[in-house]
């Protein structure tokens, strides 16, 4: 069709699937995609089954029901030690991405630019390019990824209406210091630029790191959308429910596109995760879930002559296979390592435009003990 444009001409298949189906045909173990394949908590699927059996199968309000809200805002006072309104500042969504599509238009008209870090994840630089915007890109590199303050601030011009950042932090599992936040707040404030924070790992920080959220630095609250996501934090990503909170004006524009994006979201779900949210353990417990799961997975990896690189937060390992496959280009040792060994993982070129290659795969670590031994047995041939 010669009137057909393409708003997305360079977007293709993503390396997830790519790496799924590869491994799918292999009978290899999937440590590609990042997602459990240990059920969700009893507590919530019983109260989903609940939910609809008690009848809340019709639309839900457009920002979400207001149990839901409520339970939110409670978790946020436990965690920030600040009030948000459950009316003004928190709508419910499906899942991080609509609430990450969801800010992207909101923010941004044609001509503007944003800010990503890269490596980034997958749905940011589609979703700026599909408003006209021009996607600015800061490159991050192993091993510890961190943030070169004075370039984003070098990055930032009349244009600039968004800075986009992603903390803890897939693929790079790092996590921002109180010092970044500062920085980030330094930039945003002297441009007035709107932030989004995906916080979508918040709770799988590691060890001796902590979590710096936007929310709870007041010069970002005021200038931020955090997105979040129930999905990651209880075990359940095909729920796919996440929420965004931001300054009653900002939330107020928010739904507007929100409300004929999706208009709202799966209600019994909502119900389930509303009652879910009244036992803080079950968020709370979660470092001490995923810690030892990481340390499993990085012995078994380390073992087989990966280099470690270290895992601050989400639940990924990245790692360097320089000793093993000296050379290789990561996208083949991603795949070779699917078909010859039999364990799939994600090559880290595929978050960067520009596909900078530093020979680093990421693993993801949120399976089962058993499926993790019998990954760490496949790679046992390496050694
Ligand atoms: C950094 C990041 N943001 C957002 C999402 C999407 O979350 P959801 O499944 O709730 O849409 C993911 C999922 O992998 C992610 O890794």
């Amino acid at each position: 069709m010669k009137s057909f444009v393409s708003k997305l001409p360079n977007v293709g298949t993503t390396i997830f699937t790519v790496m799924s189906q590869l491994a799918a045909e292999h009978k290899a173990i999937n440590l590609s995609q990042g997602f459990p394949d240990y059920p969700c908590h009893p507590d919530v699927t019983q109260a989903l089954m609940d939910a609809v059996a008690a009848g809340h199968n019709q639309y839900a309000p457009m920002p979400g029901i207001p149990a839901l809200r409520q339970a939110i805002a409670a978790k946020l006072a436990l965690q920030h030690g600040a009030a948000f309104d459950p009316d003004t500042e928190i709508t419910v969504t499906a899942g991080a991405t609509q609430a990450i599509y969801t800010v992207i238009a909101t923010v941004l008209h044609a001509g503007d630019e944003a800010i990503i870090l890269e490596p980034a994840y997958d749905s940011y630089a589609p979703a700026i390019e599909a408003q006209g915007a021009k996607v600015v890109r800061i490159g991050l590199s192993a091993p510890d990824y961190q943030v070169d303050w004075s370039q984003v601030q070098a990055a930032v011009t009349g244009k600039t209406r968004l800075i986009i950042v992603n903390n803890p932090n897939n693929p790079a599992t790092s996590v921002f210091s109180s010092a970044d936040l500062d920085a980030l707040a330094n930039i945003a404030d002297k441009h007035d630029l709107l932030v989004l924070a995906d916080e979508v790992y918040e709770h799988l920080v590691y060890g001796e790191n902590r979590q710096h959220s936007v929310l709870s630095h007041p010069a970002l609250r005021s200038r931020s959308f955090a997105v979040y996501s129930f999905g990651k934090t209880f075990h359940a990503t095909g729920w796919k429910v996440g929420y965004c909170v931001a300054p009653a004006m900002l939330t107020s524009e928010f739904r507007k596109l929100h409300q004929f994006l999706v208009f709202s979201v799966h209600t019994p779900t909502q119900h389930a995760l509303a009652h879910h949210l009244q036992t803080p353990a079950h968020w709370q417990g979660l470092p001490a879930f995923f810690e030892p799961k990481r340390d499993m997975l990085a012995k078994g990896l380390e073992k087989a002559g990966f280099e470690l690189l270290p895992s601050q937060g989400t639940y990924f390992q990245l790692v360097r296979y320089d000793a093993i496959k000296p050379g290789l280009d990561d996208v083949s040792f991603a795949r070779w390592l699917t078909m010859e060994v039999g364990v799939a993982c994600i090559p880290v070129s595929a978050f960067y435009a520009n596909g900078q290659d530093d020979h680093v795969v990421r693993f993801c670590f949120a399976k089962q003990d058993a499926t993790l031994q019998q990954a760490i047995d496949k790679l046992s041939v390496l050694r």
